[in-house]
């Protein structure tokens, strides 16, 4: 019989404080909770004694729990417990792999819904006073990823739309890739000189930003040893002077 319902909660990329009312409230509540590794842990904390906390992070370089695994888990405490939490980094419908796990558990007949969050695109634009949409500049925004499932930089990303769209472009995952996906921007007719940002561990100790123009922007980075987890937010609303002080002296330096 399946008894339980899933919850699946956004628990934003880096302050503990983003999580939504209704997040907490169904972190508060679950009898299990199932966690991605980047969350903010002191969330944890809001967990009742006596629940059951599972880390099935997946984390670069250490042995990880399989998506398949994953999956089955959801299921199988479902059907024994009522209150399931999982709980995912940022927005769970954002490269959270949330599709492939609702349909574990409604293709197991197991109701749930969906909590949503604060992701990171928003969360690093947020901490930078970026706003990611200007009335005539940048009318739209992408979010892309700069890794597929193998590690690589997605083939099927369409580099000619991304170079000549008229917004805001966030990468996921670019650290990786970061020389390829300006290198395919900028030959694709994206100016080289638009302003671009990479924010590491946004909201979170260790914070790092790194301002410069799209096409010296990994150089940069590589300088600087950028490591995930980091966004690249390129386009014409990065310049805006809301940017802190130590990020605008980078950016006056270019002649925004
Ligand atoms: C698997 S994706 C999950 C995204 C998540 N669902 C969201 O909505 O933010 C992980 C990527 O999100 C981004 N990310 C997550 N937390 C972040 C943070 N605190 N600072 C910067 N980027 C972050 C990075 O690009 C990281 O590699």
């Amino acid at each position: 019989m399946n008894r339980g319902f899933v919850s699946f909660v956004g628990a934003g990329p880096g302050d503990p404080e983003l999580i939504t009312l209704k997040g907490l409230r169904r972190l508060r509540e679950a009898e299990v909770v199932l966690h991605d590794r980047l969350i903010p842990l002191p969330l944890l904390d809001e967990v009742s004694q006596g629940a059951t906390i599972i880390d099935v992070g997946k984390a670069p370089g250490r042995p990880c729990v399989g998506q398949g695994h994953i999956n089955w888990l959801l299921v199988d405490w479902a059907r024994r417990r009522k209150r399931i939490v999982r709980l995912k980094g940022g927005d769970p419908a954002v490269f959270g792999r949330l599709g492939e796990e609702i349909e574990a558990v409604r293709s197991a007949g197991i109701a749930f819904e969906v909590v949503p969050g604060v992701t990171a695109a928003t969360a690093a634009a947020a901490r930078l006073g970026i706003s990611l949409t200007e009335r005539g500049s940048a009318s739209m925004i992408v979010f892309a990823t700069g890794t597929d499932r193998t590690g690589h930089l997605p083939a099927t990303l369409n580099w000619d739309m991304l170079a000549r769209a008229e917004g805001t472009l966030v990468f996921y995952m670019p650290v990786g890739g970061l020389d390829s996906i300006t290198a395919s921007l900028t030959s694709l007719g994206r100016d080289p000189r638009e302003p671009a940002i990479l924010v590491e561990h946004a909201g979170v100790a260790g914070e790092r930003v790194i301002a410069g123009r799209l096409g010296e922007i990994a150089d940069e980075a590589r300088a600087a040893g950028v490591g995930p987890p980091a966004v690249l937010i390129t386009g014409p609303t990065v310049a805006l002077a809301s940017v802190p002080l130590s990020v605008r002296r980078v950016l006056a330096g270019m002649g925004t």
